[in-house]
């Protein structure tokens, strides 16, 4: 009882003070209740709406590679699956994925793909100022993993806008234990400040319940991310795929991840936060659900429908037998059913209007 009382008024402290202290974030999330949970959905969603009103954005997710030289435990598309078969999308086909996306109302574009090294640094560019050349109204949001700062340079020399890099664990033992020892938490957070730096709209984030995170490490991301202040925040429960090392681990709560959603939105009230695919995945109702604890974008899929279950970071991902124009129609519906409103812009982040 007394605890219940004591996390709301966390919760307000947060969303007036917008930092907590570790200690506090460690209470929070180690004692919560339903209850709380809703009153943080409830502040979160307010807040909300009172900055970018009852409009929801939308970006067009074009997978164009799933060949990746990494081997991160979690992810199926991780080098050493072999049970999928790898492709590769051209240049063409990346720009049809973009041109069929503009005429259902994207007006970004992410680029995402494992980290595959056939293509250069000049290839990436020139796939970029492509599509700006094509869309100037568009923005290019890129998410295709650790790279050098002169590369990240380059890229927003060629018009990308936005960079996505989730930082997946700000406790860098934990980072260990989810990925090999090639890889490494410091040269993450190196791209993370670099991206800022180079003045990127830069999203971090993380999986919720991934194997190992203990309440510690999600307080951790959440000083982090209070501290880094990224334009967006990636946040979805975490989801085993069968052919990877953490294929008999739980699956991550979907409560815990809506309330994280909440609690980053009380955080940094301007924050572009995803209803992910993964929450999508993990409930039928996950991405409604996300908005109305504090989310604002939606991400569908732009990929041809052929390549996209060949881009199945988890077992069950939802969307990889639709076309591109039915996840758009699908999103409309879903996001007017709860009182909400798809938006044909580019939807930036606030600081950038
Ligand atoms: N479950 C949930 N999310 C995953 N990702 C990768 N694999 C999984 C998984 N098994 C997330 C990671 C990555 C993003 C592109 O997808 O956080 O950064
Ligand atoms: Fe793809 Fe609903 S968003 S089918």
């Amino acid at each position: 009882m007394i605890e219940a009382v004591n996390n709301k008024e966390l919760i307000d402290k947060l969303e007036s003070e917008h930092r907590l202290e570790m200690q506090e974030w460690i209470t929070l999330l180690g004692t919560y209740t339903d209850e709380d949970r809703a009153y943080a959905a409830d502040r979160a969603r307010r807040v909300a709406d009172s900055i970018y009103g009852k409009s929801i954005f939308i970006r067009g997710i074009v997978e164009f590679s799933n060949i990746c030289k990494n081997n991160c435990y979690y992810c199926g598309i991780r080098a050493g699956n072999e049970c999928l078969e790898r492709y590769r999308l051209s240049e063409e086909e990346i720009l049809e994925c973009c041109r069929a996306g503009y005429k259902y109302g994207f007006r970004t574009f992410v680029l995402q793909s494992g980290e595959d090294l056939t293509y250069s640094c000049e290839d990436i560019c020139r796939i970029v100022s492509k599509i700006k050349a094509e869309f100037p109204d568009c923005a290019v949001t890129l998410s295709i993993g650790e790279k050098s700062r002169e590369e990240y340079a380059a890229y927003k020399e060629a018009g990308a806008d936005r960079y996505l890099l989730r930082h997946e664990t700000a406790d860098e033992e934990h980072y260990g234990k989810l990925h090999p020892s090639e890889m490494s938490w410091k040269n993450r957070m190196r791209c993370l400040k670099d991206l800022k730096d180079l003045g990127f709209q830069t999203g971090c984030g993380i999986m919720v319940g991934s194997p190992y995170q203990t309440v510690q490490c999600i307080a951790e991301d959440m000083v982090f991310m209070g501290d880094f202040k990224p334009e967006m925040i990636g946040i979805g429960p975490f989801l085993p795929h069968k052919d990877t090392p953490f294929k008999d681990m739980p699956k991550g709560s979907y409560e815990l991840t809506l309330f994280l959603l909440s609690l980053s939105r009380l955080m940094l009230p301007e924050v572009l936060l995803p209803a992910t695919t993964a929450l999508g995945t993990i409930y039928p109702r996950g991405r409604e659900e996300g908005v109305l604890a504090g989310a604002n974008v939606i991400m569908p899929n732009l990929s041809p429908t052929e390549v996209r279950k060949n881009y199945m970071l988890y077992d069950n991902k939802i969307c990889t037998g639709d076309t591109s124009a039915e996840c758009r129609g699908c999103i409309e519906a879903r996001m007017e059913r709860i009182g909400y409103k798809v938006e044909i812009t580019r939807g930036d982040h606030i600081s950038i209007n």
